[in-house]
C-alpha cells in the first residue's frame, strides 16, 4: 500500500483539500487547519492511485527546526501506512533543508497521532527543555510558532543520521 503512495505540492488551489481536514478535525482546530491549508508557504499532498488521500503542512522554524503543523489522512485511506509515507516524505524533506529537529505538537487524547509520530522516533519533550538548549527569550519565541495548547504535548525528533530519515520503506517520491 504504502509503495503505492506519491506525494505532490499542493499548488495553488488548496480549496480542493479542504475536505480532508473536515474529515480529520473539528471545530476550533478545523477552523485553524483550513486557514493554514491556505496561508502556508507548503502544502504536501499524498495521491493514492492519483487520488488525493492525506496531506501535511509543514512549518520552517528558524533556519534549523522544521515543525509538522498538520498532518491528515482521508478516512478510508487510514491505518493503510499513509500517514507514514507524509510524514517519512516530510522529515526528509526538513533533513535535507538540513534541519535536524523536528517537533510537533500533538493532543493527549489522539492516540493515531501519538502511534504515527512515535513510529517514527518522536518523543515527548516541553518548554522546559527547549529552554535548556535554545536559552529562554529564543524558547518562548519558537513555543509560541508552535502554537502548544492545553491538552497537547509537545513531541521532538532529533535526525542525525540520514539513513534514519531514508526507512527504505519503499515509498515513491515525485515532485515537491
Ligand atoms: C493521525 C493520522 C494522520 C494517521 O494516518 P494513517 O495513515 O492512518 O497512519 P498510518 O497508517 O501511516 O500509521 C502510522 C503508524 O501508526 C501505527 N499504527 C497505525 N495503526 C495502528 C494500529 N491499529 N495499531 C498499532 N499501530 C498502529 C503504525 O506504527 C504505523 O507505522 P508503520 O508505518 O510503521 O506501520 C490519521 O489518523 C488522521 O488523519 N487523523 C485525523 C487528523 C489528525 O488527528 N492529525 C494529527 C494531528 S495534526
Amino acid at each position: 500500500m504504502a509503495s503505492d503512495v506519491n506525494i505532490v505540492d499542493a499548488g495553488v488551489d488548496r480549496r480542493r483539500y479542504e475536505w480532508i481536514l473536515e474529515e480529520g478535525f473539528s471545530g476550533l482546530y478545523l477552523w485553524h487547519a483550513r486557514r493554514t491549508l491556505h496561508s502556508a508557504e507548503l502544502v504536501m499532498v499524498a495521491l493514492v492511485e492519483g487520488e488525493p488521500a492525506g496531506l501535511v503542512i509543514p512549518k520552517r522554524i528558524g533556519s534549523d527546526i522544521g515543525y509538522v503543523y498538520y498532518i491528515a489522512v482521508a478516512k478510508r485511506f487510514r491505518g493503510m501506512g499513509v500517514g507514514g509515507v507524509l510524514l517519512d516524505h516530510t522529515l526528509r524533506f526538513f533533513f535535507e533543508e538540513g534541519r535536524r529537529e523536528v517537533y510537533a505538537s500533538i493532543e493527549d487524547d489522539n492516540t493515531e497521532s501519538i502511534r504515527l509520530f512515535t513510529s517514527r522516533g518522536f518523543r515527548p519533550t516541553g518548554f522546559e527543555e527547549l529552554r535548556r538548549k535554545y536559552g529562554g527569550i529564543r524558547a518562548t519565541k519558537i513555543y509560541a510558532e508552535m502554537l502548544v495548547v492545553r491538552g497537547e504535548t509537545l513531541y521532538v525528533l532529533e535526525l542525525t543520521r540520514r539513513d534514519e530519515v531514508e526507512r527504505g520503506r519503499g515509498d515513491s517520491y515525485s515532485a515537491t
